[in-house]
């Protein structure tokens, strides 16, 4: 048996006939353009994330950029972030023209550590903007605290954790403004590009839905440097068919991560990743981590299973960041994880026979290395 790392088909080859009803939908009513399956998009999030503004644009790492523009965030400005992330939390950082200042990560959520930000802000910070990597929520409380203290906003990357709950609210609407993505092999996958910014805050988001259209307000009338964010209508349609159907397949996620853990206690060399006792985790991707990475990957490879990395390496020893100056070993849990972490397959749609085959394939691989 083969296990592929992800695939999209049979969750395609079940809403089939849904998707191509309302893509066609789309078609036939010329609604292309942030057209109204949109409108009806965001106000259907909002109300599945308890937020009270939810602005659609063309991918998450524009909604990071949003989201930094609509706190004022700008040139000479700091953001506190972590270096163990997908490189577009940094990309929207630069993109404000502001700096990304690193705080470590805390090996129990694989995402800033409180008292890693605590000793990172600066009066130059402007933003915190921790990210809730794999899916596994921050502790947020403890971040939020501090920012309270310092008076510093917080903006959650949630591109990866659409469903995770801390303490039993959904992360994407803790923040002043937070970000998401519809990445096609997110959670919740567009097909094709897509991003969100939540927001409580209705000045920010008003702002927002004015520079996603050329910060146009009347007819060919606009106000500041204004961009081309808009969703597309197709994604719209489609992340509405998908969106009733998010919190079954994120169960199911849980369940395969649950059967995991137990069948992966004990492997020789193999270290655990189990969710907090006050996080849901919507497993957007189940990291484990070993020493031996690349061996441990080559050994699953040749027993058909398919892994990934996420991610190899942090963004600080990126070419693209190098003149940032952060030396390497200055962020060492960062480091570590990097350099030991294998995402093993996850998607709704595995089978448990698949999930056991994968169990199996890792226990004798780590048996041999
Ligand atoms: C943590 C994180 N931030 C930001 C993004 C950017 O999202 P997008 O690929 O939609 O631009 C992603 C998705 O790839 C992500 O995983």
């Amino acid at each position: 048996m083969t296990v592929p790392f992800f695939s999209l088909a049979d969750q395609t080859r079940q809403l089939r006939s849904e998707l191509l009803a309302a893509m066609t939908e789309v078609l036939d009513t010329q609604g292309f353009a942030n057209g109204p399956p949109v409108a009806k998009l965001e106000a259907e999030l909002a109300s599945y994330l308890g937020v009270k503004h939810v602005v659609a644009l063309n991918t998450g790492t524009t909604a990071l950029q949003a989201a930094l523009l609509g706190l004022g965030v700008s040139p000479g400005d700091d953001v506190v972030t972590v270096a163990h992330t997908w490189i577009s939390t940094c990309w929207a950082i630069s993109y404000v023209g502001a700096r990304p200042v690193f705080a470590d990560v805390d090996e129990g959520t694989n995402g800033m550590d409180p008292r890693a930000l605590a000793k990172a802000i600066t009066p130059k910070t402007k933003a915190i903007l921790p990210v809730h990597l794999h899916g596994h929520p921050v502790d947020l409380d403890a971040i939020l605290d501090i920012a309270k203290t310092k008076g510093v906003p917080v903006i959650e990357d949630a591109a990866q954790s659409i469903g995770s709950t801390y303490k039993g609210r959904q992360t994407g609407g803790l923040g002043a403004v937070n970000a998401t993505s519809f990445y096609p092999s997110k959670n919740l996958g567009a097909a094709g590009e897509g991003g969100a910014i939540m927001t409580n805050d209705g000045a920010i988001a008003d702002r927002v839905r004015s520079l996603r259209d050329h910060a146009q307000q009347g007819r060919h009338h606009h106000v500041e440097l204004g961009f081309n964010w808009r969703m597309d209508g197709l994604q719209g349609a489609v992340l509405r068919v998908k969106l009733p159907h998010l919190d079954r397949w994120n169960e199911r996620r849980r369940a395969i991560a649950a059967r995991y853990l137990d069948g992966l206690k004990g492997a020789k060399g193999l270290r655990l990743f189990p969710e907090q006792s006050w996080a849901r985790c919507n497993w957007h991707v189940f990291p484990v981590f070993h020493a031996q990475r690349e061996a441990l990957r080559a050994a699953l490879e040749k027993k058909g299973v398919a892994t990934g990395v996420h991610y190899p390496t942090p963004v600080h020893l990126q070419p693209a960041y190098a003149h940032l100056g952060v030396a390497k070993g200055a962020l060492p849990v960062a480091e570590r994880l990097a350099a030991t972490e294998v995402s093993l397959p996850m998607f709704a749609e595995l089978s448990d026979a698949q999930v056991d085959e994968v169990i199996g394939a890792v226990r004798a691989a780590c048996a041999e290395l």
